[in-house]
Parts: C-alpha cells; structure tokens; sequence
C-alpha cells in the first residue's frame, strides 16, 4: 500500500519536479517566482499562524511585494520570533491565542500601535486536532475534541474578523460607509477543500472549515458596505507541518517526511502541476490587493479543479458520431 501510494505520488508529479529541476521535498513548497511585486507595497498586514506553514509562506509572499509590516501573531512562540527572524526586518512577532479573545484584540492593537493601522488580516491559524474514532465517527463522536478544534478554526477566525474590523473601521475617514469612500482593509480567512465537499477530514475539521465560507459571507454582508472587504482560500493540500503530521500519523509512521510530502504532492487532479504553499501564498496576495478591489464575500478555491467535478468512468465518445 504504502508503496504503492509513493510510486503513484512520483508518477503524477513527474513533470513538475523535472520542470522544476529535480527538485524534491524540503522547501520547495515555500520556493517564490512571482514575477509580478510590489501589489502590496505600504500595506500593513497580520497574520495570525503566521509562524509556519501557509500563514508563513504568505508573510514571504506579502514582504517580497513590498508590504509595510508583516505581524507574524502565533501561539508558538520561539517558532515566531524564528520565523521573524528569518523573513527579515520587515516582519515581527506577536504571541496570540486566537482561541481567546483578549489575545486577539491585543494583537490587533499592538499591530496598530506600532505601524499606525492595520490594511490587511489573514486568519490563517487553525488546528486539525487528532485522528481518532472520536473525530471520525459521527456515533462515537467527542464534543469536547469537537469543541476544542472550533475554538480555535472557527471562533478564533471570528475574533480575528471582529477585531480586525474594529480597527479598520476606526480609521475609515470621516463619513465612510455613508455613502462615499469606505474604510477600506482586506480581511482572509483559511477555509479548505475539506469545507466544500464532506469526507476529506474528521468532523471537527471539516464542519470547522464549512464554517468559515460561512462566516466570511455573514461578514461581508455587513464590512462590504463599509468598505471592508472579507473573503476566503479553499487551499487543496499542502505538505505543511500540519498535514505532514496528520498523514504521517494515517500512516501509522510507515514513512519519512519526504515520502509523506510527496504522497501529498500526488494526490491533485491537475496534470504537471502540485499544490504548493506559495501558491495560497499569491492567492493572498491577490485578495489582499487592490487587483481584487471589487472581490468580497467569495470563496477562492485553489485545488486545481480537485472539487470541480467527479468522474463517472462514462465511455463517452472520442470522434464525432462515434
Ligand atoms: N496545509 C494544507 O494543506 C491546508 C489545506 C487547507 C486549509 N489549510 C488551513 O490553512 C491554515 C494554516 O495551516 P498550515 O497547513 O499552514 O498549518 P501549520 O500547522 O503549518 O500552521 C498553523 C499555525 O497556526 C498556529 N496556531 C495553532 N493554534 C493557534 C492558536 N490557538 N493561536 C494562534 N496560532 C495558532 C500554529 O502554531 C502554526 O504556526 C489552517 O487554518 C488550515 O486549516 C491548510
């Protein structure tokens, strides 16, 4: 099985890794190529998860296209300061919880105490909680897990919506929403494929991330009128820490890191192409901009068609009156 999981892996992603060079596992899911920068430049952004994975992969992305201040806010500390040390000058670190309250709005405001207002909030921070009887079988389901995986994917992206509009609202100019120039602000929040069709991950997951679509449209309803835009990625799987650690742990530890990574990389639809961190990266990067000026309430899918369609093995004709 496992075998077979990596030849099919190394099959499907062929073409990409000789594009790419040969180039295989470590970071190549974080590699930037973009030839277009500087969609951000000025722009004050924070991002909550920002110490690894994808909320990592989009502070690199926003610095490199000139952004003012990156706000790394994460739970874990020492990757936070590491990862800020890492991304440069440009970005800093805060510890938050997202899970609580204060701590988000504290967040918030140390970013706009230090940098004068916030443009832009990524609420890319959530959990997968475990794989286990109690997460995937809806008769022996734990709330507690249930609870605690929500606290964090759902209410935290909630605080970190509602503190996030608080400030950008603050510093609408005066009469904004009444008709002339909004407050303006960019807010994204991490939805998943695992929130548009059931079955990709455990109960908790999935309802989590069915959740944000949810809530990003509840938002924009009202902040679009203010001008504040709100909006959400649906990214297809990527080898972050997150999911390495989740399929490492399917596999009962029958493979390395790179041997998961690859497993990840195998699993899309789209021929010659794999899902990569920067790619959710641009993602953000587009609906941060004012490129995605007119963008609010939508749902960004980035799964190379993964959630588009389902084949019925149909013998459809190949020529004409076939
Ligand atoms: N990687 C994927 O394939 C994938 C696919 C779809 C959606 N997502 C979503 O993207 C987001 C980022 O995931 P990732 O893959 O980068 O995972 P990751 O584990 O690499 O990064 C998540 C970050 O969130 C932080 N975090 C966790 N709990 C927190 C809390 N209570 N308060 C503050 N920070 C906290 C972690 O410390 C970590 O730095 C998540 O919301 C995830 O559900 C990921």
């Amino acid at each position: 099985m496992m075998h077979r999981l990596v030849v099919e892996a190394r099959r499907r992603a062929a073409p990409v890794a000789m594009a790419a060079g040969g180039v295989a596992g470590g970071e190549r899911w974080m590699s930037s190529s973009a030839a277009s920068k500087g969609r951000l430049v000025g722009k004050i952004a924070l991002i909550t998860g920002g110490a690894s994975g994808l909320g990592k992969a989009a502070a690199r992305e926003f610095i490199e296209e000139g952004a003012g201040a990156v706000v790394l806010a994460d739970i874990n500390s020492k990757l936070g300061l590491e990862t800020a040390h890492e991304l440069g000058p440009d970005a800093h670190f805060v510890h938050c919880d997202v899970a609580v309250e204060d701590s988000v709005a504290a967040a918030v405001d140390a970013a706009v105490a230090r940098h004068g207002r916030l443009d832009v909030m990524l609420n890319s921070a959530g959990v997968v909680g475990p794989l286990t009887p109690g997460t995937s079988r809806v008769a022996s389901l734990d709330l507690a897990q249930f609870d605690s995986v929500m606290s964090v994917n759902v209410r935290g992206t909630l605080a970190g919506i509602k503190h996030a509009a608080r400030a950008m609202l603050a510093a609408a100019p005066a009469g904004a929403g009444g008709g002339g120039g909004g407050a303006g602000g960019s807010i994204l929040c991490m939805a998943s494929v695992s929130g548009i069709l059931g079955g990709l991950g455990t109960y908790l997951y999935s309802v989590s991330k069915f959740a944000i679509a949810g809530i990003v449209k509840a938002a924009a309803a009202e902040l679009s009128r203010l001008g504040v835009r709100v909006n959400c990625i649906s990214p297809y799987a990527v080898p972050t820490p997150m999911v390495l650690g989740q399929f490492s742990a399917m596999l009962g530890g029958a493979a390395d890191e790179a041997q998961v990574a690859a497993i990840v990389r195998g699993l899309g639809e789209l021929r010659g192409a794999t899902c990569e961190a920067v790619d959710i990266a641009r993602a953000a990067v587009y609906l941060a901009s004012d490129d995605a000026k007119y963008v609010s309430g939508h749902n960004l899918v980035v799964d190379g068609g993964f959630t588009s369609y389902k084949h019925m093995n149909l013998p459809f004709p190949t020529k004409p009156h076939e």
